[in-house]
């Protein structure tokens, strides 16, 4: 049998299908800190991570690996020059977790808008006495226009709910999307400097790479209303988070939901001490479905692209598929 490592705690139905193809070393503590993944990775065939860093010096220790499976749509963990170059291939899981994503994303941009978990601390603290006029005034989202910033699967997910809002929709992306999907979603687009001076809430679902570290910081929190709402659901490290502290401190923009940290699950511990930003620990895709769904998709990738079950040979989600069939160097 092929040897495997689950790195991370997962359903446990999910193990039981990976023992019907492979020897299954499961990983159910804490994250595997580099040194340990690597000796752990050292006799596998292939394996299943969440987000875990796999380099150079991980995939030349492991002379056997072919496939790293990762849990997730993003796969910034993974080196690819690394994996194209030792010929291991790298899977992830798209188009599963779209829409809970998406939902997700409206869930944090309107409690950013609407003061929804400031105000709840607030109620929680004991501090209501009264009702006043102008107790926690937001931000409209109905009519307003939506800046979405990245427009792949997500963002075309997270545009597409914005019709029962009634809102104006501008999006920004390395290109254009096809003319029938603007059409579709009513979506114009817009340089970057644009999107940020005109739209009233911001989204970001870009994919993390070196091009996009610090897409948005303090220059472009500067362009953006005093009004407006930045929300990050794509990665840590495509906001300046300490240039967001200062803009949500200062009032340059109103309010941010935060679904991605720089250094996660650390912190900027600044983040805490403002009021104006929702702050939730990287659960978009967080639905039992969705996660499931991910975690099964993560399993088909492992077991076809070693040659096991109804698509051997052909997983569904390759990073690279120029690597399939090559030897392993
Ligand atoms: C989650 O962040 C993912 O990339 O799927």
């Amino acid at each position: 049998m092929q040897k495997i490592l689950v790195a991370r705690p997962i359903f446990p139905d999910v193990i039981e299908r990976l023992k019907q193809y492979f020897d299954v070393d499961w990983h159910q503590g804490e994250v595997l800190p580099a040194d340990e993944l690597t000796r752990r990775l050292a006799d596998k065939d292939g394996a299943l991570t969440a987000g875990d860093p796999v380099g150079a010096a991980a995939l030349a220790a492991a002379p056997r690996l072919r496939v790293v499976s990762n849990m997730a749509v993003g796969y910034n963990n993974f080196d690819m020059a690394a994996f194209n170059a030792a010929n291991v291939l790298g899977t992830n899981t798209p188009d599963v977790l779209n829409e809970s994503t998406a939902d997700f994303g409206w869930a944090l941009m309107m409690a950013a808008a609407r003061r929804i978990a400031e105000s709840e601390h607030w109620l929680r603290a004991g501090k209501w006495q009264k009702w006043t006029y102008d107790g926690f005034l937001g931000s409209d989202i109905y009519g307003s226009t939506l800046g979405v910033i990245g427009m792949g699967r997500i963002g075309q997910a997270l545009a597409r709910r914005a019709k029962g809002f009634n809102m104006q929709v501008i999006y920004h992306n390395r290109s254009r999307v096809a003319p029938e999907i603007e059409a579709e979603l009513n979506a114009e687009y817009a340089s970057k400097q644009d999107l940020l001076r005109r739209a009233d809430h911001v989204v970001l679902v870009l994919p993390y790479t070196k091009e996009n570290h610090h897409t948005i910081g303090a220059a472009e929190l500067a362009q953006m209303k005093p009004t407006a709402t930045l929300t990050n659901i794509a990665r840590g490290g495509i906001v300046d988070d300490a240039a967001l502290v200062e803009a949500l401190r200062t009032k340059q923009i109103a309010a941010a939901g935060l679904d991605v940290y720089e250094g996660e699950p650390r912190l900027n511990p600044d983040l805490l001490t403002v009021p104006n930003v929702v702050l939730t620990p990287h659960i978009a895709s967080a639905t039992e479905a969705t996660r499931r769904a991910m975690a099964n998709l993560a399993a088909d990738n492992l077991i076809a692209a070693l040659g096991e079950g109804p698509r051997a040979g052909r997983p569904p989600n390759p990073i690279n598929p120029e690597v399939i069939g090559k030897a392993r160097s």
